[in-house]
């Protein structure tokens, strides 16, 4: 077998038999096939697309490029959620322990924030003290306590995708369905799950602008997850303007804890508590999503989802006591507030731009190697369908920097549409199940 063979093949499309494909991913991951083969052969996958059976063998293949982790010695049901991210996307960081509150075991490996978007270990690592950087050993012991562990993903898992993920990032091939589905799947079935819930964003602030493609990604996601046997149900919801109220870091840990109070703005109350009870459905903990909501709401009330929140800050190193006291994390020395240019009703608050804004005030990074500062963020005191007087504070930017303020201010002062009263759209477009 050779590299051209089966880029000539995909080029001209032809399908790939399974055992071209697993030697394909395996000899990329070795170095034996190129970067520019690969490259070639994405180029081909991202015109030609890939059919159910190449993709479910191509995503098996990349799960298999590195260690998978064996999580029997867990009794409890093992699930795990994924979003494709967004702004104040913190949904995460209040679900986690909300679910292994109630029984789930949640084996957690998130990623860090690129370009408009935030990441969940960037945001944890505001907690002074938190690593997610965990050893097997670590990682699987906290597990076993707890129920629930916050980690980044090691080396060893999925190398595959680390490579091509890199080059379809340099190469113009990164919005192609096969190659999200498999990059996403693969890693997430790499942790031994039992079920498996995804949070597809669609709109301006997402990776999926339409609700067309977003539907075609999710449904590909469930196909993947089921043809691996790992139940998956996937949910469309919006991301036109930022979840929540803080957008940034230490911000958004704050907002966390108010959910886990019972005290969250209403959409990321209402997205975490969605995806934490088909969560519960899915392991079996519970027979519907209304007996799970019943559930869930206990373990709010009862202060036990907070508890272990605390609990595992500090099994993972960091400091609790910012559960009580918020004063204990990071804290941008700067405050500018945003004033509405006129009266009116909000009509939309675009989640790029204060995504974007974010990201320039030094809460997000926009090359791979760039250190976040995490005190900095905004603040939202205006959404869609609030009514606003001239004058009043749209946003507050907290920031150390002020070269850094022009270029957030640019962005943010076009961010909100006033004029006339408008309902807002339901915040959850739909399910899909396999
Ligand atoms: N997230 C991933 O993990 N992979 C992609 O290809 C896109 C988003």
């Amino acid at each position: 077998m050779t590299a051209v063979e089966l880029i000539e093949k995909k080029r001209d499309g032809d399908t790939l038999t399974a055992n071209e494909i697993r030697w394909l991913i395996d000899a990329y991951t070795k170095g034996v096939v190129k970067d520019y083969q690969m490259a070639a052969m994405t180029m081909a996958v991202f015109l030609n697309g890939l059919t159910a059976e190449e993709l479910a063998v191509w995503t098996d293949a990349m799960m298999h490029s590195g260690d998978v982790l064996d999580l029997d010695m867990i009794a409890k049901p093992k699930v795990d959620k994924h979003s494709t991210g967004g702004v104040g996307d913190k949904v995460s960081i209040p679900l986690v322990p909300m679910v292994a509150a109630c029984g789930v075991a949640i084996p957690m490996i998130s990623g860090r924030g690129l370009g408009h978007t935030g990441g969940t270990l960037d945001k944890l690592e505001s907690i002074p003290g938190f690593t997610t950087n965990l050893d097997r050993e670590r990682f699987t012991s906290i597990l076993e306590q707890y129920g629930l562990v916050l980690a980044g993903q090691s080396k060893s898992l999925v190398p595959a995708d680390r490579k091509l993920y890199a080059l379809r990032d340099s190469t113009g091939t990164v919005p192609s369905i096969p190659l999200i589905s498999s990059s996403i799947m693969s890693k997430k079935l790499a942790e031994d799950l039992d079920g498996l819930v995804l949070d597809v964003k669609v709109g301006i602030g997402a990776f999926m602008k339409d609700e067309a493609s977003a539907r075609t990604l999710a449904k590909t996601m469930v196909g993947i997850g089921s043809a691996h046997g790992t139940t998956t149900v996937a949910y469309l919801t919006r991301m036109d303007e930022p979840l929540g109220l803080e957008v940034g870091n230490a911000s958004e840990i704050i907002e966390s804890i108010a959910v886990l109070r019972g005290d969250g703005p209403a959409d990321l109350t209402e997205v975490t508590m969605v995806l934490a009870a088909e969560m519960l459905v899915l392991g079996g903990i519970e027979g519907s999503l209304e007996t799970a909501n019943k559930r869930l709401a206990q373990v709010i009330a009862s202060g036990e989802a907070l508890e272990l929140f605390g609990q595992v800050i500090e099994a993972q190193g960091g400091n609790r006591d910012v559960i009580d006291d918020p004063s204990l994390l990071p804290k941008a020395s700067h405050r500018f507030e945003v004033k509405a240019p006129a009266s009116g009703y909000v009509r939309a608050v675009n989640a790029l731009a204060v995504g974007r804004a974010a990201m320039s005030l030094g809460a997000g990074r926009e090359t791979k190697d760039q250190k976040v500062d995490p005190g900095v963020g905004i603040t939202l005191h205006a959404k869609t369908g609030d009514s606003v007087e001239q004058g009043a504070p749209l946003a507050t930017l907290a920031f150390n920097d002020h070269d850094r303020v022009e270029a957030a201010l640019a962005l943010l002062r076009e961010a909100w549409e006033i004029g006339e009263a408008l309902t807002p759209q339901e915040l959850i477009i739909d399910r899909i199940d396999g």
